[in-house]
């Protein structure tokens, strides 16, 4: 049952549900109703409690901190005779009639991914999907008998791998979310992997006459700062707009006699623009967009990362001893008929989750070195040209906005990037944006605001924190933009006021 209650005028619904006890028992009689599923343990947090799994959980090895009273538990499914995967609820003492839910980084799940040995097509379904949606479905289950009361709306929010799952469970099952935020969504996942492989092969080997050595890629960026800072009205240290500025890759080429550690040959210069552009099949389609100027492509290009070699060699070819310097175009496709666990989140026809009224939020930082934020255009692009046609306003559920200068999911040494997204991580700040609890600067509460009140999200005010590791002190703020539009700065005011910046085409 659910009572709205008036405390000094502002009016605060919440839900008085009687809830059950947080004991074993009590997970046991709800989980007899959920196929296949067993309580691997519960546990109570008090009030400002820290909880987690850091000893055994390779990808969060950090616990979550500043709780309120909740009650935890860890669930195990069971998919097939020797294949499942684990999941975790917390069920606080005083519950919003909220269901939030967050997904994994990379290609693990709080387990190694290497674990996952080869060819066992089970365990990867449950990476590709079947984890989040059986999640959701039991989460839901346990969320309704702990509380004997409804969920009004359902959430989700989480970044990179986290990302791709929230899309990928809109686009199969429409109904469990009401409101999803995805950042950087790793969401082409046969493409994405097979180009992250492409760049470290690029410049590889380390003798090649066009390899580019780790100490030359900050000379790179300085120039694509220095050549493209200007273009968006402002000098700051932030390319505002990357994807429109005319770079010109020979001003990095050495002149006579100059000293070469800060400047680039010939050579180098070919393997640099390959690092940027996009990558083409032989009749010029593109497999995957380059990364946005700006970004540091050391990330990927100094060795080829497991991130590439790993998925083709367990999860395309089957094959430990797969030499991943034979790689060539044509895996690509293959990656593609096989597709590994269905991850690939490719269905741009949103239609059914916008029909039962879900909202999509959608971010990508512009200096991401791991995942081209332009596959992220790409997607909000295809799912544009697939529903304009047949009316759709597309702004009416889902919004999409770039974040210049942020890395991958967060991070930049000037821009600000912080709008308390999945993943997103300030020393000292366990939820939302300290003295900034609102939807005008918080993606979660701008979400629920989307869904619960019909309040657009046109534009966020990204935050820089001090050092990025002092919430008490802002070092600045800036509007981030829902796209196509971008922020322009006024030209007098305090660049680090966001009434310094308007939200323009
Ligand atoms: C919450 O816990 C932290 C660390 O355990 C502690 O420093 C802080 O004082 C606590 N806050 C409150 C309000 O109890
Ligand atoms: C994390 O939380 C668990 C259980 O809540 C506790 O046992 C463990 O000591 C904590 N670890 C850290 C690093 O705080
Ligand atoms: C898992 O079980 C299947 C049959 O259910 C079997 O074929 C396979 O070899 C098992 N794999 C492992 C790693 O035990
Ligand atoms: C080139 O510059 C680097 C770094 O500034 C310096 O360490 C090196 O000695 C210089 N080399 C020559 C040949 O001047
Ligand atoms: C690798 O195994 C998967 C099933 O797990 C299969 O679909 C795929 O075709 C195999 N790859 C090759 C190259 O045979
Ligand atoms: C993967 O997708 C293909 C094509 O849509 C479908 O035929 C197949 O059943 C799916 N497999 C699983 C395990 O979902
Ligand atoms: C923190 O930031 C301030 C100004 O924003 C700067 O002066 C100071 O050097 C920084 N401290 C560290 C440790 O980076």
């Amino acid at each position: 049952m659910k009572f709205p209650l008036i405390l000094l005028g502002i009016l605060i619904e919440t839900c008085v549900c009687t809830r059950a006890e947080c004991s074993e028992s009590t997970f046991k009689a709800i989980l007899a109703s959920v196929p296949e599923s067993s309580l691997n343990y519960v546990a109570h947090v008090p009030a400002n409690g820290s909880f987690g799994d850091a000893a055994s959980n390779v990808p969060f090895p950090q616990n979550a901190t500043m709780l309120p009273e909740l009650c935890a538990a860890s669930v195990n499914m069971k998919t097939s005779q020797n294949t499942s995967y684990d999941f975790g609820v917390f069920l606080p003492a005083h519950w919003n009639a909220r269901f939030m839910m967050t997904g994994n980084g990379g290609l693990g799940g709080g387990i190694n991914w290497l674990d996952m040995g080869l060819n066992q097509p089970e365990k990867l379904i449950n990476w590709g999907y079947r984890a989040i949606h059986g999640s959701a479905t039991a989460a839901k289950t346990i969320i309704g008998a702990y509380y004997m009361g409804d969920i009004q709306y359902s959430y989700y929010a989480s970044c990179s791998t986290g990302g791709r799952q929230g899309l990928k469970e809109i686009q199969l099952h429409p109904e469990t979310f009401d409101g999803v935020v995805v950042g950087a969504p790793a969401w082409w996942t046969t493409h994405l992997q097979t180009w992250t492989l492409k760049q470290g092969l690029t410049n590889f080997p380390d003798a090649g006459p066009g390899h580019i050595p780790e100490s030359l890629f900050s000379t790179i960026t300085d120039d694509m700062l220095h050549q493209c800072d200007t273009q968006d009205g402002l000098l700051d240290q932030v390319i505002g707009d990357p994807l429109a500025c005319n770079f010109d890759f020979n001003q990095l080429l050495c002149q006579p006699n100059q000293n070469k550690s800060a400047c680039l040959t010939a050579a180098q210069i070919g393997t640099a623009e390959k690092l940027y552009r996009p990558y083409l099949d032989p009749s010029q389609n593109q497999l995957f967009p380059g990364i946005s100027l700006g970004s540091n492509a050391a990330a990927l290009s100094t060795q080829p990362t497991g991130l590439g070699i790993d998925f083709l060699r367990y999860w395309v070819f089957n094959d430990s001893n797969w030499d991943f310097t034979q790689f060539k175009i044509g895996d690509v496709a293959l990656a593609d008929a096989v597709n590994p666990g269905n991850a690939t989140a490719d269905n741009f026809d949103l239609s059914p989750f916008l029909e039962r009224g879900g909202k999509l939020i959608h971010y990508h930082g512009l200096a991401d070195p791991l995942r081209a934020a332009e596959s992220s255009q790409h997607f909000y692009n295809q799912v544009y040209r697939t529903l304009a046609p047949r009316g759709v306003q597309i702004d009416d559920f889902y919004r999409f906005f770039f974040i210049p200068g942020m890395s991958h999911c967060m991070g930049s040494d000037v821009a600000p990037w912080y709008i308390g997204g999945g993943t997103q991580f300030v020393p000292g700040i366990s939820h939302s944006v300290p003295g900034f609890m609102d939807r005008q600067h918080d993606v979660i509460l701008a979400i629920m605001a989307w869904v619960e009140k019909g309040d657009m999200p046109d534009q966020i005010i990204a935050t820089k924190f001090r050092n990025d590791t002092d919430p008490q002190h802002i070092a600045s703020q800036r509007p981030i933009c829902s796209y196509p539009r971008q922020a322009r700065y006024d030209g007098w005011a305090e660049p680090g006021q966001p009434s310094s910046w308007k939200c323009l085409l």
